[in-house]
């Protein structure tokens, strides 16, 4: 490979330290910066990849300058400092939070920063899975990642509330699920799946524990060097004098049998007196009251008594209790019977021809039945513990059930020791099962990323385990099957039929061992007792000695009966009436471990997955010892090398585009300072300046890959010098110090700002979305946002799509919620449209629009030819000053005239038509012929005015029929009767007595006659005597009716 020489066009500033030039904060690569010094941060930059020597060395180097941390990939690799090492404060918290994965050392809080944004960001579960051999440091992890989430994430007094009691549930599960074994001074002796679940704000809300299979037998029995759980030596030490009194315990564990097997009372890293204050604390924190404390605590103390029980024997070799104070105790602690429990701690119930009989036992058997009564009792105690702090940890708003969740998974590492018995089988079982899925979502997952990129992807050759899975849990062949099979059968089933059985079944697997199947050489090492299965993880002889009885989990079914009977209420749920009526036999502890490994299996499928590979560092729990044989194993089976090998399969290094040409642009003259085009365009351009060779590199759909570490440091040393070179060039030396100072500082707060505009972006429409779920509810927290937002959106286009004016109708549809106050905003916004038009209205059109209100008043929907008059203005008068005769406006006098109109008149008898004018005056309607004054009705004497609903002109005006002066109604007719009958309604007030008939109209003739006008709706207008004598109307048909 070759590199072009550096451009020498001197840049004005160099930007890759602090802030880049767009305002993004650079990336510090700190594995490329940190190289050489430290080995380097991510194993994938190792040059020689394939060698285990320079991977243990670049741990080794590492682990001497306390850097336990290391990646392969988003692999953390972590080795146990056995120290305290000052890189878990908060500072270290804030260092981690938000920062990119590769922009600062490897470190537990990137890994829990990393899944955490995960989460939030693509809102998809997230788990982290913590592997190891025993006393690697996973619980340590666990605890450690926890905390980060309780001091980085945002917090109410609930949600306080929640952190505390997930903070505390450690305590408590360690006092009573740990101990101490050769191997750790705290070694898990359950598997626990804990789920933190976190609400839309990222806040931690809840938590659920799944507890798998805890090492019950450690109850009544510890190796050499090893303790029970911590919480008996907890209470013995640290219970107050008149707890102890109640409990009748003494301060002395090796006054207890069930705490003397390992002879090893006390361990000087343990405080047993302060972890139980520590203890006793959580468990208010997480919720216990007094009463069940103190019922938790008499549980505990009857286990001790119990391993007190002391048999002696007969002469007939039955079995009998030898020590009453115990059955006190016991009787007390337990709320139980006495005597009850002493026959069953010495008889057996079997059922003989339909009848009960109590069988005596013999002192082995009586033990046996002892020490099942007390693993019996402590585990489901376990159970029920675990359930509790669920129930303390649950998310009880039950609106919400969309949180995210981020698993951590603690379970016991890989264990070897002198002799292994059934519990390591399961224990390494376990591993075998999660080695598994370590394979398979690595390798899944790289193979998903080439796809995506666009990449070929190129098979890795690795060691399978799936083949040692199947010898253990394949249906009927395998090794937990074939178990099952012997406990379950009738006749003289043993652990060594078992043994043989296997050998027999799967004796000829690859790796499966016995002393009878071996050669000479594994012979010397192995037991006739005993089978070997090589793990992934190594070899182990497991003795079956137990493997029997510590499957079938039975215990006898009178001490059941009495412990159903207890008044204990913790023990009254652990101990259910139902089983004893439950005819079907439970599954066997094998098979049962076996279900729940497969589901867990599954919960952890479905996350998405990070990695924490912790290694012991040596044997004796000492700080800063490597011992290199011993982690050369576990590099070896914790599938390290080959992890690397996958993770390098195709690439050593890999990063998005944008983030490579933000830190190498200054490298090429095209995209210094900074790329316009597009970002594959900008990186091909670089590349092919710095004159990467084409097998060297390949350009995915959004990162580049680079096949081998020389290449990369090649790059990052060029980069070295131009720093160097921009830092001689001569206007480097202009721009004095403060200047780039300043210039980085601005450009730090438009970066903050925009990243700020960014997180507000997000968190508007995360609350959008979140509104628009809980739109059709109540106003709540979670929708007030996109209430808030729908009623602003609807004002906003209302306002830009009002009504134009009042005849305008349009009106936006409001939201639900707004339906109410849209419909007065509409009434005010038409009376504002109306009040502002009448306010520049003039006083001539005011009459206008007056006089059009009376006669809308009068005729709409009523006369047929009202909407015709509607579109015409009505006039002052149809008759001008020379149109009336100088004699009628004389003999009018002061009397001022209104309006005058051309109408026809229809004789009283023969209804002939004769012209004549209508004058209407401020007093009365007067009709004129020609220079006379006809006819003069005052307003007083005019009774009404009728007319006819159909398109006609004709009217009658109804007079008294007694007034002399008058000679009857009078039949007109007006070319422009609605504008005629308005102004006489107004200038008579007569506004009420327009009648509007239908059909037919009668009117006086006087003295008492009347006649009658027909109506009838035909073509045209004709006006004609019928022969009935009524004047008969025929009014055009108009379509406007
Ligand atoms: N990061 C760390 N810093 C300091 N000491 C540590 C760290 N991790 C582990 N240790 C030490 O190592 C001991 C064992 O660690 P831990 O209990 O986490 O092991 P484990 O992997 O959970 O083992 P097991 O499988 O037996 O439960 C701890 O008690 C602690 O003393
Ligand atoms: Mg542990």
């Amino acid at each position: 490979m070759c590199f072009i020489a550096l451009w020498d066009r001197a840049p004005l500033i160099e930007p890759t330290y602090v802030v880049a030039s767009d305002g993004v904060r650079a990336m510090m690569e700190s594995a490329l910066t940190a190289r050489d010094r430290v080995g380097v941060q991510d194993f994938v930059l190792l040059e020689n990849h394939t060698s285990e020597a320079a991977f243990i060395e670049n741990l080794r180097k590492r682990f001497k300058e306390n850097l336990i941390y290391t990646y392969i990939g988003s692999v953390l690799v972590s080795v146990n400092p056995y120290k305290d090492l000052e890189i878990y404060t908060k500072n270290h918290m804030e260092r981690y939070r938000g920062v990119n994965f590769y922009e600062v050392s490897p470190h537990l809080y990137a890994v829990s920063d990393n899944s955490y944004r995960s989460m939030r960001t693509e809102r998809k579960d997230q788990c982290i899975l913590i592997s190891g051999e025993s006393g690697a440091g996973k619980t340590e992890a666990s605890k450690k990642i926890l905390q980060y989430y309780a001091v980085t994430c945002p917090a109410s007094e609930h949600v306080q509330t929640i952190k505390d009691r997930l903070l505390q549930s450690n305590p408590v599960l360690e006092a009573f699920g740990n101990a101490k074994t050769l191997r750790n001074d705290n070694s898990s002796r359950f598997g626990k799946y804990m789920d933190i679940q976190f609400d839309f704000k990222g806040a931690p809300v809840g938590g659920h524990i799944i507890n798998y299979l805890l090492e019950k037998s450690r109850v009544v029995h510890q190796n050499h060097g090893e303790r029970n759980f911590h919480i008996f030596y907890q209470l013995i030490e640290g219970g107050e004098e008149d707890l102890l009194r109640r409990l009748g315990l003494e301060r002395n564990p090796q006054q207890y049998q069930y705490l003397v097997k390992g002879n090893c009372p006390k361990v000087s890293s343990i405080n047993d007196r302060s972890d139980w204050k520590v203890v006793r604390k959580a468990l208010t924190v997480i919720g216990f009251s007094e009463d069940e404390v103190e019922e938790l605590l008499n549980i505990i103390a009857s286990v001790l008594h119990l391993g007190n029980v002391q048999y002696g024997g007969e002469d007939s070799g039955n079995a009998c209790i030898t020590s009453d104070t115990q059955i006190k105790y016991l009787a007390r602690l337990l709320g139980v019977n006495g005597t009850v429990l002493t026959e069953a701690l010495t008889h057996k119930k079997i059922i003989a021809k339909g009848e009960e009989l109590m069988s005596p036992l013999n002192l082995e058997q009586a033990s046996s039945a002892r020490d099942a009564l007390s693993k019996a009792v402590y585990g489901r105690t376990f159970t029920w513990l675990v359930n509790k702090i669920n129930a303390s940890l649950a998310y009880t708003d039950d609106s919400y059930k969309n949180w995210s969740v981020i698993g951590l998974l603690d379970i016991y590492g890989f264990e070897v020791f002198q002799n292994n018995s059934f519990e390591q089988f399961c224990i390494n079982y376990c591993n075998e099962k999660l080695q598994q899925l370590f394979i398979e979502l690595t390798l899944k997952s790289e193979q998903e990323e080439y796809e995506a990129e666009g990449i070929t992807w190129e098979p890795v050759q690795y060691f399978n385990n799936k083949i040692i899975c199947d010898l253990v849990e394949e249906k009927f062949k395998g090794i937990i099957s074939i178990l099952d099979e012997e406990c379950l059968r009738p006749g003289d089933a043993s652990d060594i039929t078992f043994l043989e059985k296997l050998e027999d079944t799967v004796g000829g697997h690859p790796h499966f061992v016995t002393h009878k199947l071996a050669d000479g050489k594994t012979r010397k090492v192995m037991g006739r007792d005993e089978f070997r299965l090589l793990h992934y993880a190594g070899e182990v002889n497991y003795n079956v000695n137990g493997f029997l009885d510590k499957n079938n989990d039975l215990l006898f079914r009178n001490l059941k009966e009495v412990m159903c009977m207890s008044e204990n209420k913790i023990l009254n749920q652990c101990f259910d009436r139902e089983e004893l009526t439950d005819k079907k036999r439970p599954d066997t502890a094998a098979t049962q471990f076996k279900a729940s490994l497969a589901k867990l299996m599954e919960i952890l499928m479905s996350k998405e997955p990070s990695y924490i590979r912790c290694i012991k560092p040596n044997d004796s729990k000492q700080a800063g010892r490597f011992d290199e044989v011993l982690i050369r194993h576990q590099v070896k089976y914790l599938g390290l090398m080959e992890n690397l090998r996958v993770r390098r399969a195709g690439f050593a290094y890999r990063r998005r585009y944008e983030v490579f040409l933000q830190r190498y642009k200054s490298l090429c003259p095209d995209t210094w300072p900074n790329w316009r085009g597009k970002l594959a365009d900008g990186v091909a351009t670089l590349v092919k300046h710095l004159g990467y060779k084409p097998e060297e590199y390949k350009l995915g759909r959004s990162k580049i890959f680079i096949r081998f570490p020389k290449t990369l440091f090649a790059t990052e040393d060029a980069l070295e010098t131009r720093k160097h070179s921009l830092g001689e060039s001569p206007q480097h030396v202009l721009l004095s110090l403060p200047t780039i100072g300043i210039q980085a500082w601005w450009r730090g707060i438009l970066a903050r700002r925009r990243a700020q505009r960014r997180r507000q972006a997000a968190d508007t429409i995360r609350r959008f979305i979140k509104g628009f779920i809980y739109r059709h509810q109540e106003r709540c927290p979670e929708n007030e946002y996109f209430l808030d937002y729908v009623r602003y959106s609807f004002l906003m286009k209302l306002r830009r799509n009002l009504p134009k004016n009042v005849l305008d109708k349009s009106w936006p549809t409001p939201p639900a919620a707004l339906t109410e106050a849209s419909e007065h905003l509409r009434k005010m916004c038409m009376q504002n449209m109306v009040w502002t038009y009448c306010k520049r209205i003039s006083p001539e059109w005011k009459h206008q629009m007056e006089q059009k209100m009376i006669a809308s008043e009068i005729f709409k929907d009523k006369k047929d030819n009202y909407p015709q008059s509607v579109p015409k203005l009505f006039v002052s008068t149809r008759l001008n000053g020379e149109e009336i005769n100088p004699k009628v406006l004389q003999a009018l006098g002061t009397e001022k005239m209104k309006y005058a109109v051309p109408v026809t008149k229809y004789d009283r008898k023969g209804y002939k038509a004769r012209p004549r004018q209508l004058l209407l005056t401020a007093n009365c309607a007067i009709i004129v012929e020609e220079a006379k004054l006809k006819q003069r009705i005052d307003y007083k004497a005019l009774k009404g005015v009728s007319v006819s609903s159909l398109s006609d002109g004709l009217f009658v005006l109804h007079v008294p029929s007694d007034d002399n002066k008058q000679k009857g109604d009078v039949v007109l007719q007006s070319d422009h009767v609605i504008e005629t009958l308005t102004k006489v309604a107004i200038c008579a007030d007569k506004i009420n007595n327009i009648n509007i008939n239908q059909g037919s109209i009668t009117f006086t003739v006087g003295q008492g006659k009347e006649g009658i006008i027909d109506f009838t709706p035909g073509s045209e207008l004709l006006v004609a005597k019928a022969k009935n004598g009524h004047l008969s109307v025929t009014a055009p048909r108009l379509n406007s009716r």
